[in-house]
């Protein structure tokens, strides 16, 4: 098969990909490259940080399967494969796995002002009666898309000691009920952001939810809260946020590992501020769940090159 991988993935799956098909490696690649580079391929691999939209795809005649190695699909233009009959798998549940933990990592780091900390001490300073922080254990956790990444984050939570409360786009008496077999709750958004001393966000990006999170239901959140988001950007106001969190009496901290402006050289408005923990996009990059989505990503490819006789 023609593949071409337009985004990092586990070395050890694309060494086993070249062994047996034609593969072109082109990571995060603009969009002239990446129209030359598809004209011939069937296949095509990728992550976030490359823009897979119809133009893109419409260089591809032979292309046949998407691979979203990883779960969102806001830059790949959906409509334009389905209605050109290229088959879309997503391998979602391995780095559901490693956002969650990120989530939590933040929210306890947030809580400990453990980056504070660590940048005081290299420079030798002892600010231990600064540094008195917040226990999770207790406290309330508030999911903003309780679908399988943020219903992963109220499982460690549970687990953490906190209540657990959480709102998804479509609610139902079932889902309520699966939901509270396990600890979780389900309620409005509105609740969410009014209860929660943590509030955790993980909604795809689309329509519906871009900008969800903006001023109006910034100021829901109660004074002292923490606010983390491992979605999309573009799902929380950024400039809302910066003034949520410089308010005397306001948020207490937030983290963000994605970005409205994501890619080297960019820098959030955000960066300002010591309550803020930023990251780049990592919240899937770990070696273990990079491991078995590149393992999945081989099976896929050998199920379709026998379904396609290619
Ligand atoms: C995802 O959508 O799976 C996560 O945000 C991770 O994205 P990535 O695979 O582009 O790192």
């Amino acid at each position: 098969m023609k593949i071409l991988i337009a985004s990092s993935i586990d070395s050890e799956a694309i060494k086993q990909l070249q062994e047996k098909h034609d593969v072109i490696c082109a990571f995060n690649a603009d969009e002239a490259k990446l129209k030359a580079l598809i004209v011939d391929r069937e296949v095509l691999i990728f992550r976030s940080g490359v823009q897979i939209n119809a133009a893109v795809m419409g260089q591809a005649p032979q292309l046949k399967f998407l691979v979203r190695a990883g779960s969102g699909l806001d830059n790949l233009d959906v409509e334009y494969a389905q209605s050109h009959e290229i088959k879309l798998v997503r391998v979602p549940q391995p780095g559901a796995k490693a956002v969650a933990e990120l989530a939590f990592a933040m929210m306890l780091s947030l809580s400990r002002q453990m980056i504070r900390a660590d940048v005081l001490l290299r420079k030798g300073r002892w600010i231990k009666s600064e540094l008195t922080g917040f226990l999770l254990t207790g406290k309330t956790l508030g999911i903003i898309g309780m679908g399988n990444i943020g219903s992963r984050v109220g499982h460690l939570g549970k687990a953490w000691g906190m209540d657990v409360l959480g709102c998804v786009e479509h609610p139902s008496p079932e889902r309520a009920a699966a939901f509270l077999e396990k600890g979780l709750r389900l309620t409005s958004c509105e609740e969410v952001l009014e209860t929660a001393d943590y509030v955790s966000i993980h909604v795809p990006l689309k329509d519906s939810t871009r900008n969800l999170i903006k001023s109006p239901e910034l100021a829901r959140m109660k004074p002292g809260a923490y606010l983390t988001t491992l979605a999309r950007g573009g799902v929380v106001d950024e400039q809302a946020l910066y003034h949520e969190l410089t308010a005397k009496g306001r948020l207490a901290g937030a983290g963000l590992d994605v970005h409205l402006q994501e890619g080297e050289g960019k820098i959030s408005p955000l960066a300002k501020l010591e309550n803020v923990i930023l990251t780049p996009h990592i919240g899937a990059m770990t070696i273990d769940s990079q491991r078995e989505i590149g393992s999945r990503v081989i099976n896929l490819m050998e199920s379709f090159a026998k379904e396609n006789e290619l």
